[in-house]
Parts: C-alpha cells; sequence; structure tokens
C-alpha cells in the first residue's frame, strides 16, 4: 500500500508480514486483540454465523489459541476443545454447560482446593447442589446419584495422597444412567490417561501444570464432542475467561514435549517412591505404582504410567515435615506442581494451615505430609537431594 503523503504515525502502524512461500514451523503468537477486513461483508458474515466460525475478535476466537486447542483435543481423544486462562476457569465454564439451577451433581472429597470451594460455596449460589460421596471410589459415587443427577466430576488422580478414580467403572454407570462424567485429568496428563476412551464428556486440565510443564504460565482447556464444546465455546466468549495468545504459545510450545517430560517424572517418581518406602524415617508412601497404594490395581488399569506426584508422611510428624521442607537444595518449595522442577510442599505448614488438624486428617492429611511433584531434574541429585533432606528431617 502506498503510504506516500500519509501522516509519519499512520505510517508507522501499518506494518504488514510478507512471508511469500514462507510458512512458520512455529505457530506465531497471534498478539492482536482484532482483525481487519478488505471486504466488510465478510466480516459482517462471520459476525453473523457465528463467532466460531473465523477470526474477528481474540475473545472469540484466536489463531494461537485455536491451534493449542487443536493440538490437545487430538491428545485426548476429543472432538474439540476450549483454552482458558486458568484451570478454574476452564472447569467453572464446563460445568456452567452442563448444569442448570435445580440441578444434582455428584463428586468426591479429594478435590482440588479451588474445586472442592467451587462445589460447596459457588454452585449452590446458583442454585446446583453438589454432593460429595464418601469417597473417590467408584461404588460410592454411584451411590451417591439420584436421579436428579446431571453430572459426575472427579480427578483422574487426586491431590495430595494420589486417589486413583475408577474411570472404567464410572465411564460405564454414567452412560446407563445418562449422567455427564467431567474429569480432571490434570495430574496425569493425556500421555498417561484419555478419560474420554472410558466414557468421560468432559475433559479438564490446569494446563498451568503438566501441559505447561515449565511453571511460567497460567491456563485451563477443556476437551469433549462438538455439541458440548460448542455450548462451552459459546459461554467462554460471553463469560470472558479464554486464554490469549502469549500464554497459548508457550502452552504449545509445553506441550510438544510432554510425552519426554513425563516419561521422565514417572521414573525418577518411581525410584523415588521405593527409596521413600525403604526409609525408616518414612512412616507411609501414596505413590499410584507401588503395591501398596490403595489404588494400584485401578492405576495399572486406567494409566499408562503412574505420573510424577506421590506424597508421604513422616514418622516425626509437624516439626519432621518442616525441617525436611527446608533441608532441600535441588527441588524448590512451593504450591504448584506438573512442572520440570521439582516442588515439595509440607501440607499442614503450607497448603492447609486454613485447617485444623482434625480437619486435615479427616482428608487424609497427616501432620507429616509431604507432597511431591517430581521433576525431570538428573534423576540421581533428586534422590540424592531426598537422602540428604531425609536426614535432618
Ligand atoms: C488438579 C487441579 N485442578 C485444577 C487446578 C486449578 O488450576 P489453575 O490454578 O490453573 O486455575 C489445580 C491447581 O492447582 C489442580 O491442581
Amino acid at each position: 500500500m502506498a503510504e506516500r503523503g500519509r501522516g509519519f504515525t499512520t505510517r508507522a502502524m501499518r506494518a504488514e508480514t510478507e512471508l511469500g512461500e514462507a510458512r512458520p514451523v512455529s505457530t506465531p503468537i497471534y498478539q492482536t486483540a482484532t482483525f481487519s477486513f478488505d471486504d466488510p461483508e465478510a466480516l459482517a458474515e462471520l459476525i453473523r454465523t457465528g463467532k466460531d466460525a473465523g477470526y474477528v475478535y481474540t475473545r472469540w476466537h484466536n489463531p494461537t489459541r485455536a491451534a493449542f486447542e487443536k493440538v490437545v483435543a487430538d491428545l485426548e481423544g476429543g472432538e474439540r476443545a476450549v483454552s482458558f486462562s486458568s484451570g478454574m476457569a476452564a472447569i467453572t465454564t464446563a460445568l456452567a454447560s452442563v448444569l442448570r439451577s435445580g440441578d444434582h451433581l455428584v463428586t468426591t472429597p479429594r478435590l482440588y482446593g479451588g474445586t472442592h470451594s467451587l462445589m460447596t460455596n459457588i454452585l449452590p449460589r446458583w442454585g446446583i447442589e453438589a454432593t460429595l460421596a464418601p469417597s473417590h471410589r467408584a461404588d460410592d459415587l454411584v451411590a451417591a446419584m439420584r436421579p436428579d443427577t446431571v453430572a459426575c466430576y472427579v480427578e483422574t488422580i487426586g491431590n495430595p495422597t494420589t486417589p486413583v478414580s475408577d474411570l472404567d467403572a464410572l465411564g460405564t454407570a454414567c452412560r446407563e444412567r445418562g449422567v455427564r462424567l467431567v474429569v480432571d485429568n490434570t495430574f496425569a496428563s493425556p500421555y498417561l490417561c484419555t478419560p474420554i476412551a472410558f466414557g468421560a464428556d468432559i475433559v479438564v486440565h490446569s494446563v498451568t501444570k503438566y501441559l505447561g510443564g515449565h511453571y511460567d504460565l497460567t491456563a485451563g482447556i477443556a476437551v469433549g464432542p462438538d455439541d458440548l464444546m460448542h455450548e462451552v465455546r459459546e459461554l467462554s466468549t460471553d463469560l470472558g475467561g479464554v486464554s490469549n495468545a502469549f500464554e497459548s504459545w508457550l502452552a504449545l510450545r509445553g506441550v510438544q514435549t510432554l510425552e519426554l517430560r513425563m516419561e521422565r517424572h514417572c521414573t525418577t517418581a518411581a525410584r523415588l517412591a521405593e527409596l521413600l518406602e525403604g526409609n525408616e524415617k518414612v512412616a507411609r508412601v501414596w505413590y499410584p505404582g507401588l503395591p501398596s497404594h490403595p489404588d494400584h490395581e485401578v492405576a495399572r488399569r486406567i494409566l499408562r504410567g503412574f505420573s510424577g506426584m506421590l506424597a508421604f508422611e513422616l514418622a516425626g510428624g509437624l516439626e519432621a515435615g518442616q525441617r525436611f521442607q527446608s533441608s532441600v537444595e535441588v527441588a524448590a518449595v512451593g504450591a504448584s506442581l506438573g512442572g520440570t522442577r521439582t516442588v515439595v510442599t509440607h501440607a499442614a505448614s503450607v497448603t492447609h494451615t486454613q485447617l485444623s488438624r482434625e480437619e486435615r486428617q479427616a482428608v487424609g492429611i497427616g501432620d507429616g505430609l509431604v507432597r511431591v511433584s517430581v521433576g525431570i531434574e538428573d534423576p540421581q541429585d533428586v534422590l540424592e537431594d531426598f537422602e540428604r533432606a531425609l536426614e535432618k528431617a
């Protein structure tokens, strides 16, 4: 376009990308809030035919976000995905798409804290009743279902003591009853488990964790069949919690190495779990790959590997947990999980301080419980770090 004769700032705003025959190998960050059209009628047509049909406005649709959604839909074996600004935005919007005021939902008592609060504080305000079954076990969840139950919500692997949901049994039971099964697959990732294959209707993730994998982004995603995802997409654009182009790009970059990272997370976690089980200062270890784990058999059926998440209880209780936590050098002390670096958290002094001792114990969190997200560092360094820290615990 001839810019001669136009003002300085007008010319400064006319950048265009000309690639000729070339195509970018890495999906670019489409850092634009809106898109312009040579033909105004084409824009009008897109707005008329729906927000999903093309690129008009980034809250509706963005090419970088779309690329990430396509990859995750494929990895999860779903038809379509919608990505969000956080895992909680994905969970809230997915549930809002299947539930209406007056509906009933069944879920487990060991949910991620934010989800637990959504179920017990927020959904009731919207006229939705959530029943927490006595445990995450399929028979308990099914027994809690009623004729007005519309959805069942579980986590593939739960927090912090890694309970594993029997998605096979739940998928069948939900299908028989016409109940929507919504699964948070964050701790497993689509590399270890694809809940849709067991009958889940919607899979959600905190992309912040394994999918992103590097502790550098906050995002979420929901995956499912076209009809349900159409509703999720509509809600996401109207409620507005969508992921932006840069986070989508980071997530897209992260997911490329998911298999490699998960393989390393799993092998190091298995070695660490064995080391911990053999240490006299450790009263108990929870790792789905250990035969001693209560859900080991379920895990073997549901998962392709046992993840990088584990928990252990120090016999020395509260003070031992605090001493352990301040003695690690390779691992970081922090609240997140699923990234490249090993992260440890002593629940009683960091993540669960708002609960009384009795309340903590009721949800299986003892005084000396440490949660570990095993990273991808050189395995020997992680093992030696834990051995050293255990000596001081
Ligand atoms: C299992 C699980 N689901 C959902 C979330 C919420 O994700 P986000 O922090 O990305 O909103 C978390 C966060 O820790 C989580 O651990």
